[in-house]
């Protein structure tokens, strides 16, 4: 028996690889000097260790401009709004999705109610897809940016992006996108899909720890610099230098944290080079070793996801929502269980079950707006991930059927 069984992967993947806590804890203690601020031996390799993340997560993600582009901040939330105060005036219009988290809503409506900006949001329909057209039919000559997360943090839908790519691409505006809940799950292909920023953060999929996260915003892509600063070059300058990554880039960077990123797209690549086999992983790129591992992770994920739906869809007074069958989808998975308010059945899960589930709104609230969960507080997340076992997934199945029942008994006998 587990003290724990963890479902909360949608809002940090836990626990991460092992080689990720061991190049931490080693890089750090051997290289934990600030990078590029200084001349000597060690600042120069942990600033080479850095440049090399960049190199591997342009390739991850199917970049194929200079890595230079790849710039590292907080998380996606720091990200995005670097994303949209840089790229939208006053004037400007924008498309989002309704799917979007607060991530993406609330620097949509400050930048809509402080600054004039006019913003467009998308509906979806009931599974959770976004029609590609709607986008289109929303665009105007002033669109500047159309922000798009790709899978929903709550719903689980993943959205059409190529098909939307290939929309935006037709405008001048700039497509944004909002990787958190897919980057390290499937495959994204950025140059081919036309994705002009991307953002993603680190804690999740990409299985490093919390504080690291970026963006890779494609050459020709103008964006004021969201703050200024020491960037370790040309500091007689009183500007912010133009160059990337500095553009985007001031202060000391979390090393600890890019570290751990590095570990993890070494650990995927070897993941990758598992699932070819020797004699087809020989000459691979680290982007088809990652494309084999996330194939790998992907079927993982879903095989529990699948599990899951197939039980709770089975217990009368569940209700599932989301993606069906073989629609597109990310292995997160929203119930609620007869009316019961999610924060309690939350509770009761970990109280009762000791298991981790975020119940609640997910920071997302027009997907609970149109799903209609707002009087119930929302809906409880199950997010299993690569490190979720049969055990993990027998103590849910219990839990939910026990609590199900519960809620099934006291509501008969009150109606008696
Ligand atoms: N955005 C994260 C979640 O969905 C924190 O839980």
């Amino acid at each position: 028996m587990k003290e724990n069984y963890y479902f909360d992967n949608a809002a940090t993947s836990w626990p991460k690889p092992e080689p990720v806590y061991q190049f931490m804890d080693a890089f750090f203690r051997s290289h934990g000097v600030n990078p590029g601020r200084a001349g000597h031996q060690l600042a120069a390799e942990a600033e080479i260790m850095i440049s090399q993340t960049r190199r591997l997560l342009a390739d991850f993600f199917g970049y194929g401009g200079d890595a230079k582009r790849v710039v590292f901040s907080l998380n996606a939330t720091d990200s995005l709004n670097a994303a949209l105060y840089g790229l939208v005036d006053p004037g400007d219009h924008m498309v989002i999705t309704r799917l979007e988290h607060n991530s993406v809503l609330r620097p949509a409506n400050h930048l809509e109610r402080d600054n004039g900006v006019s913003v467009s949001r998308i509906g979806r329909d009931g599974s959770g897809y976004v029609d590609p057209e709607d986008i289109r039919r929303a665009m105007t000559p002033k669109t500047r940016a159309v922000v798009v997360n790709h899978g929903s943090n709550v719903l689980g839908a993943v959205q059409d992006l190529k098909a939307i790519g290939a929309i935006v691409r037709e405008s001048n505006a700039v497509l944004v996108v909002d990787s958190c809940q897919t980057a390290g799950v499937l495959p994204i292909e950025m140059d081919d899909w036309g994705i002009d920023v991307l953002v993603f953060t680190g804690h999740k999929g990409l299985f490093g720890p919390m504080g690291i996260g970026g963006m890779i915003v494609a050459e020709g892509i103008d964006m004021r610099a969201p703050r200024a600063g020491g960037t370790g070059v040309d500091s007689i300058s009183p500007y912010q230098p133009d160059d990337y990554p500095f553009h985007l880039e001031a202060g000391t960077p979390s090393l600890p944290g890019i570290a751990g990123l590095n570990a993890a797209q070494h650990w995927f690549a070897d993941l990758g080079r598992q699932q070819l086999g020797p004699k087809a992983a020989g000459d691979a790129s680290h982007r088809d070793l990652c494309r084999a591992a996330l194939d790998h992770i992907y079927g993982v994920e879903m095989d529990h996801t699948q599990r899951l739906i197939k039980t709770f869809e089975s217990i009368d007074n569940v209700l599932v929502y989301g993606p069906r069958g073989n629609q597109p989808r990310v292995a997160t998975l929203c119930i609620n269980i007869d009316g019961l308010p999610a924060d309690e059945a939350g509770a009761m899960l970990d109280a009762d079950h000791g298991i981790c589930v975020r119940a609640g709104l997910h920071c997302a609230p027009l997907v609970h707006e149109d799903e209609g969960t707002v009087g119930v507080k929302g809906t409880i997340r199950f997010s299993p991930g690569y490190f979720t076992d049969e055990e993990d997934i027998e103590q849910v199945i219990e839990a939910v059927t026990e609590i199900s029942e519960f809620v099934a008994g006291r509501k008969a006998a009150a109606a008696r």
